[in-house]
């Protein structure tokens, strides 16, 4: 009896095999309050004694009730007090503990006993590396002791922490340290108070032998906050890039948005078990380590922004999602997707917006619009779930980005600021809800958002089909939009999209200024006067709207568009789809070889005008540059064939390579000249150098080997080392070998750049990647404990196309034998392999069925954790 399960699927006896669904529709308010709690740990790596004293009171706004259901996961309370009497008056419900409570307020103190280093799932209280750190959202305080483990339950949390002064030099937890002292037999103790009301997800407690790293920020209104990183010795020369962005995120925050931090303290700490990229737990965030640690010699630049950019993440939402937070876990976008957006303008404006911008859609591409297509689709805010972690989505993060970024781009940033400090305004304090966001943007920024809710409740990525006619001096668009079944629903409404075009003078080469069409109708028309000749059209610019688009629109429309548009996204777009398009149509058997020749003709001249305008900055034309990874390039058919795609775009790339050889040979020397730094130029010659890499490594293996070998060899930094090492582990050279053993010993111990190691093997092009992978399955330095281990590995070669669809299966069945192994030691990472499998619908008939056999071997286990049965059984579904 879970508070929000809908009470008619009582009857419908949950097993093991069938964990209950909860719905949105069935929320009720918990009728209990929790003004103050009070935790007491007495901590150890076996046996951790959590001590928790409630005070509660009966809450107006909910059922009257005799009995409070606390949440507990495999606890058992040792005893139990209410009203500082001990009572044995419980009774359990599955995991849940009931007492009965007759009064109006009471207190509760409850003594529960947990052992952090059984802790494989890392969800509760867990050891890593002899430190002892926890993880609560979604449900995970409930592992610690019994609760109301939901987010809109917000109290104070006062905490005491005793333990071995040796072990556990530092104990942090949320808010401020109020108290510390030193205890009986080589004990210590600190207690810390959190001012703020907050929601038990957001708990965190960390205690171990860490050293840190320190700076400061003075707050626009004048306040002095610490700031604190914390890892384990060792890496403290590599915490700089983490402390410098938190810094800068602060700063950012009150400049764009007018928020300022509210304690006295801001701390983070690294940890290397972590399911997720970080935890954005009140005053102390707790971050993978892969999301602090970087230096130039063993991160990559892409690395540098991955800190950058969660760091931001989280200290942005100490306003949305701890300040304001969510009533239940169906808004979870309502801070996840509002969060990424926020974190997506700051990286824009740390790192600039063209760049930006095609990156993000490149992720939402690749993995979101596959998501949507499939059989786990879900709109940005769901309506039913039977495990929360599976609800951790590109959907619901960066979807639901998309949306809010949307509204943005309707209503301008200067009403959309005003919309935000409204909804900052008027819900501080609360957990709210998407449908609080969308009234406080209505009222606050002025839009009327009556269809577009239609975004929050809809799955499916709109197509948008678009046709232009050219009559006199007029340009007419017909728009139809189609938002296509998903399996919650199958009959969709026209939503707005905003679209952003431009129609370019072919002769000038020029367009007189950007339009915003909204489309809010299956099918519109709009009408553009002043052109003599047909105009060409730039559509959807900045990516304006998360759709697909198609139009049936000459090459050499989208040649002049890509050598031409002043847009940066539409014009990587144009370049993008000139290549979709002869790939698609190419691996569909649609195409002779005249026909190939032609239409990659096209595409060279797209490419040869990319790699010789010198207005370029080689950061953007190393993103012009990038094929079309297969997935977006699958998702572009009904039924794809992975290796028939697999085999044009490779043939496109050695085509490519060999035709613009000594071109693309002179950009490689010439960045190669530059020195090592940070800045944007710099960061834009090894983002080249390596593409130029990628293609000579198709169009000449073994000129590529060399250069490759070269790069490697004088590489200073690793993003150099990283790019040389990946073309050689996809080719058959020697050098492979060779540097594979170098890298390795290089960086033995150092557990990040360990895991590059495995991930480049796992990834790569090379005929023999399966047999590789198994190998390395065995490796000593592989373990099945470690996530981060684990997708380096799997997650790597999931994702790499022609080894995981290998014709004979043998790829589907290693990730279904993980899955198997992984789901009993952690149960949360394994359900994130399925949807590599649950894929079959989209994928040729033979591939097909044996995806989705192995669906189905994993099904037949009868010991499935809750989130891998519920993403098993809806891929089969
Ligand atoms: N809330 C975290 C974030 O996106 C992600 C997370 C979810 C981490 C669940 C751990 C567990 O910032
Ligand atoms: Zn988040």
């Amino acid at each position: 009896m879970d508070i929000i399960t809908n009470p008619e699927m009582a009857d419908a006896a949950p097993t093991p095999h069938q964990p209950p669904v909860i719905r949105r529709e069935d929320y009720k308010p918990f009728p209990w309050l929790l003004p103050v709690t009070r935790l007491n740990f007495e901590l150890g790596v076996e046996t951790t004694r959590v001590t928790s004293t409630l005070s509660v009171e009966r809450n107006p706004a909910g059922d009257a009730s005799p009995t409070i259901t606390l949440n507990g996961d495999g606890i058992s309370a040792l005893t139990i007090r209410i009203d500082g009497k001990q009572t044995s008056e419980w009774t359990m419900d599955g995991g849940n503990l009931l007492l009965p409570l007759p009064g109006a307020s009471h207190e509760i103190e409850i003594v529960t006993e947990i052992d952090p280093s059984a802790n494989s799932q890392l969800m509760g209280l867990y050891a890593s590396n002899g430190m002892l750190c926890t993880q609560c959202e979604a449900e995970g305080f409930r592992r610690i002791t019994f609760f109301p483990d939901r987010p809109d339950v917000l109290s104070t949390y006062t905490v005491r922490m005793t333990g071995s002064q040796d072990q556990f030099p530092v104990l942090l937890c949320n808010g401020n340290k109020s108290a510390e002292g030193v205890g009986e037999n080589g004990t210590h103790w600190a207690e810390w108070h959190d001012p703020w009301p907050k929601p038990s997800y957001l708990f965190a407690l960390v205690a171990g032998d860490l050293v840190v790293n320190r700076g400061s920020f003075t707050t626009m209104s004048g306040r002095e906050v610490e700031l604190a990183i914390y890892v384990r010795d060792g890496d403290l020369d590599r915490t700089g890039h983490a402390m410098a962005s938190l810094i800068k995120s602060m700063k950012w925050d009150e400049e764009t948005f007018g928020r300022e931090y509210d304690l006295d303290v801001f701390n983070i700490v690294a940890v290397s078990d972590f399911n997720m990229g970080a935890m954005e737990n009140k005053g102390l965030n707790v971050f993978n380590t892969k999301y602090v640690l970087a230096d130039p010699d063993t991160a990559t630049d892409g690395d540098f922004d991955g800190v950058e950019g969660v760091i931001a993440h989280e200290y942005f939402h100490n306003w949305s999602g701890n300040r304001i937070t969510c009533r239940d876990w169906f808004q979870l976008s309502l801070k996840e997707g509002f969060t990424v957006l926020r974190d997506q303008l700051f990286s824009q404006d740390m790192q600039g917006e063209a760049v930006k911008r095609i990156e993000d859609v490149r992720i939402l591409r690749s993995v979101q619009f596959p998501e949507d297509s499939g059989p786990l689709a879900h709109p940005i805010r769901p309506d039913s779930f039977r495990e929360i972690s599976n609800f951790y989505t590109s959907t619901v993060y960066n979807k639901g980005a998309e949306v809010i970024r949307m509204m943005r781009t309707m209503c301008g940033p200067e009403a959309f600021r005003k919309g935000t400090d409204l909804y900052f305004d008027r819900h501080d304090g609360e957990a709210a809800t998407c449908e609080d966001f969308i009234l406080a943007m209505e009222e606050g920024a002025g839009l009327d958002l009556t269809q577009f809710r239609l975004w929050y409740s809809q799955a499916g990525t709109p197509k948008v089909d678009i046709a232009m006619a050219h009559d006199g001096d007029t340009a007419t668009l017909t728009v139809k939009q189609t938002v296509p079944p998903t399996a919650d629903l199958a009959d969709k409404l026209p939503m707005p999209i905003p679209l952003k075009i431009a129609l370019f003078n072919r002769e000038t080469g020029k367009h007189e200024g950007e339009h915003l069409i909204v489309l809010n109708a299956a099918e519109q028309t709009f009408e553009f006067g002043g052109f003599a000749q047909p105009p060409v059209l730039s559509v959807n610019r900045g990516f304006s709207a998360p759709i697909s688009i198609e139009r049936d629109v000459p090459d050499e429309d989208l040649v002049f568009l890509a050598a031409k548009d002043d847009d940066s996204f539409a014009r990587y777009e144009a370049m993008q789809d000139l290549i979709v398009r002869h790939l698609t149509a190419a691996s569909g058997g649609a195409l002779d070889d005249s026909a190939r020749e032609a239409a990659r003709m096209a595409i060279a001249q797209a490419f040869g005008s990319i790699l010789s305008d010198d207005a370029l900055d080689d950061s953007m034309r190393g993103e012009l540059v990038m094929l079309p990874g297969l997935t977006y390039l699958a998702e572009q058919q009904l039924i794809a064939d992975p290796a028939a795609i697999h085999t044009e775009r490779e043939g496109l790339k050695a085509w490519l390579g060999a035709r613009f050889e000594s071109e693309l040979v002179l950009i490689h020397q010439r960045v190669s000249k530059l020195p090592f730094g940070l800045d944007s130029a710099s960061r834009g010659a090894r983002k080249i150098k390596t593409q130029v890499l990628v293609y000579l490594a198709a169009g000449n293996p073994e000129l590529a080997s060399k250069m490759a070998a070269a790069q490697y060899n004088a590489a200073d930094n690793m993003t150099d080392r990283q790019g040389a090492l990946m073309v050689l582990t996809g080719l058959g050279t020697a050098a492979r070998t060779d540097k594979l053993i170098d890298f390795h010993r290089r960086y033995k111990g150092n557990e990040l750049v360990v895991d590059k190691w495995f991930a480049l093997q796992a990834s790569s092009l090379h005929p023999h990647a399966i047999e590789h992978v198994k190998a390395l399955a065995e490796h000593p330095d592989f373990t099945m404990r470690n996530p981060n281990r684990v997708r380096s590995l799997y997650m790597a070669f999931a994702a790499n196309p022609q080894a995981f669809h290998a014709a004979d299966g043998e790829g589907y069945k290693i990730i279904a034998d993980l899955i198997l192994a992984l789901d009993p030691i952690n149960p949360q990472t394994a359900a994130r392999f399925v949807p590599s499998l649950g894929r079959w619908r989209r994928i040729e008939p033979a591939r097909a069925a044996m995806m989705r056999a192995e669906l189905e071997r994993i099904a037949k286990s009868d010991s499935l954790s809750r989130d891998t049965f519920e993403q098993v059984t809806r891929s089969l579904g």
